[in-house]
């Protein structure tokens, strides 16, 4: 389905409404990243800052210096992110003359992250650019362990590069997942930054909130007024969400080990997207009107008690199988984790809201590795229609309407409906209607990260994740993890690598009367 054609008239009525203006507030500043030589750095900043850059929407001036623990030279520095950018750039080739100009912004400053000389060779470096706002104004990136956020936010203070008086430009600190790993580390780690830097100050990147198609979840619920009056528990049975990956642990198997898949994807990006789901509208577009609106959606979640999280949640691991043509290790087998792991590779789980909109809607939510496709999506399925007219024809149950909201890949809606089969006999079947953001706007889509640098640095926190989000969140994953503990793995917790989870999974939504739908191709529109 193409919602405009290029029909003049038609594009003639067409609103076009741009929510901003268009321009954000960007003042020239400093982008300091610690941790200048590590994976991120390489596979996303620098990539996303390039393509900023191309795409004019950089600051002028701005610096872009990097601060990692080895020593090397600007022009080494320069060299190393060139040949990252080749390799992971989302446009190739990558444009010379651009990538000329902007790398003549780029500068290299050798520290440990506890060395407080290092702190004031970065400021020397900084004075040294003659603009007081390149000085100042310090957009600073912790691609760094979480173990390190603390002593960073501490150095940087007691060089006097950040304050929270707000007196000298303005000084941000982004921070990168995991944002501590329960509710008690949490509030440590922010209690620790807090000391430094306001929380207006804190960046916390989700970086699933820097997609176009969960940032659409928002404009698509409240910009149209045919579903958001259909968004509650009196037209919806229920919702499911899935984040699917394909891959394995790979090298991350060590992290993974002190993880798994309810801290590493649940904890953040599930519940980030069933807040933005399922939240009441806000009072405006306002970060903290959102914030506030996604808080109280996480905060009437309903914790369950250790002795219903078995009942409640599944947890999974992958064995030997083979994904995409390919085969794949069993998780135990992996690199860096240990033989007898419990720990989970697969979740999934009922979650109920407590609120007016959603009481007694369940909401059905599962991520997990290894699996057949990497997908992210939101199910919406609507009540089933009184089947007293088709009972005869269609069995006792009309497959219900269906609205799926496609997150990745193939960013899209799709709604499910059924049609008259074509003929003299009475059939029903089910039909698709298909929106396709490529389709209808061209495949140009912006990485998360170019987004999300874009808002730090126009200080626009909207995208980020407020410190009381993150504590409702950890609540919740706590409570699961209290229900876990002690326990091993069961056998039915075991699924192949290359299928959809366990057969636990397929039983929690039995026992409610449903299914899981899995993510596939749509139809070509
Ligand atoms: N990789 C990803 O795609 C990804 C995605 C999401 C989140 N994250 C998060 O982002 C953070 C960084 O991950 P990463 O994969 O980029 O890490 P990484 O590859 O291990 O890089 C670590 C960086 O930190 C520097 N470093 C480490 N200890 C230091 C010290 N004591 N003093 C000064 N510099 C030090 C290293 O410098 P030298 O090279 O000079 O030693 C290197 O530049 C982590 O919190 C991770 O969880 C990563």
């Amino acid at each position: 389905m193409r919602v405009s054609e290029n029909d003049p008239a038609l594009l003639d009525e067409l609103l076009v409404c741009r929510l901003d203006s268009g321009r954000r507030n960007l003042e020239p500043c400093s982008i300091i990243i610690f941790g200048a030589s590590g994976d991120l750095t390489a596979r996303k900043l620098v990539p996303a800052l390039y393509h900023l850059f191309l795409g004019r929407q950089m600051p002028m001036p701005f610096r872009i210096i990097g601060f990692a623990r080895r020593a090397k030279t600007d022009e080494a520095w320069r060299e190393e992110l060139h040949e990252a950018l080749t390799r992971f750039s989302r446009t190739r080739p990558i444009d010379e003359e651009v990538w000329r100009q902007f790398a003549a912004n780029v500068h290299y400053c050798q520290g440990e992250f506890h060395e407080l000389a290092a702190y004031t060779r970065l400021k020397h470096l900084l004075r040294g650019f003659g603009d007081p706002s390149l000085a100042n104004n310090l957009l600073c990136y912790l691609a760094t362990s979480p173990s390190q956020f603390g002593v960073v936010a501490e150095r940087l203070s007691a060089a006097a590069l950040i304050d929270k008086s707000g007196e000298r430009g303005w000084q941000r600190l982004v921070i990168e997942k995991p944002f501590g790993a329960d509710l008690a580390s949490a509030r440590q780690l922010n209690t620790e930054l807090t000391r430094y830097a306001h929380e207006t100050q804190l960046f916390r990147i989700d970086h699933y909130l820097g997609k176009e198609t969960v940032q659409n979840l928002l404009m698509f619920r409240f910009s149209n007024s045919i579903f958001e009056r259909l968004w509650n528990r009196d037209a919806i049975e229920h919702v499911q969400i899935t984040v699917s990956e394909q891959h394995g642990v790979g090298s991350r198997g060590g992290y993974y080990e002190e993880s798994g898949a309810l801290r590493d994807m649940v904890q953040n990006h599930l519940l980030q997207v069933l807040a933005l789901m399922a939240m009441e509208a806000p009072v405006s577009l306002e970060a903290e009107a959102i914030r506030d609106e996604k808080v109280k959606l996480l905060k009437a979640i309903r914790v369950w008690a250790p002795e219903q999280v078995l009942q409640q949640v599944v947890r999974g691991q992958y064995t030997a199988g083979t994904v995409a043509g390919k085969p794949r290790p069993a998780y135990r087998t992996e690199e860096k984790v240990a033989p007898e792991s419990s720990v989970e590779t697969y979740v999934a789980l009922r979650v109920l809201i407590d609120n007016w909109r959603w009481s007694g809607v369940p909401f059905y939510l599962r991520t997990g590795k290894s699996l057949p496709a990497a997908a992210s999506e939101v199910r919406v399925q609507f009540r089933p229609t009184p089947h007293v007219l088709f009972a005869a024809q269609c069995g006792p149950r009309l497959d219900a309407n269906a609205l799926t909201l496609r997150l990745q890949p193939d960013e899209g809606i799709t709604l499910r409906f059924n049609g008259k089969v074509p003929g003299t006999s009475l059939q029903l079947r089910p039909v698709r209607m298909h929106f396709s953001y490529d389709a209808e706007f061209g495949a140009y889509t912006p990485e998360a990260y170019e987004r999300l640098l874009l808002e730090a640095m126009s200080g626009d926190a909207t995208l980020f994740i407020r410190r009381d989000e993150v504590e409702a969140a950890w609540t919740f994953v706590d409570a699961i993890r209290e229900g876990w503990k002690g326990r091993t793995l069961e056998n039915a917790s075991f699924y192949e690598a290359g299928t959809w989870g366990p057969a636990a999974a397929d039983a929690l939504l039995a026992r409610y009367g449903h299914t899981w739908r899995n993510p596939q191709a749509p139809a070509t529109p």
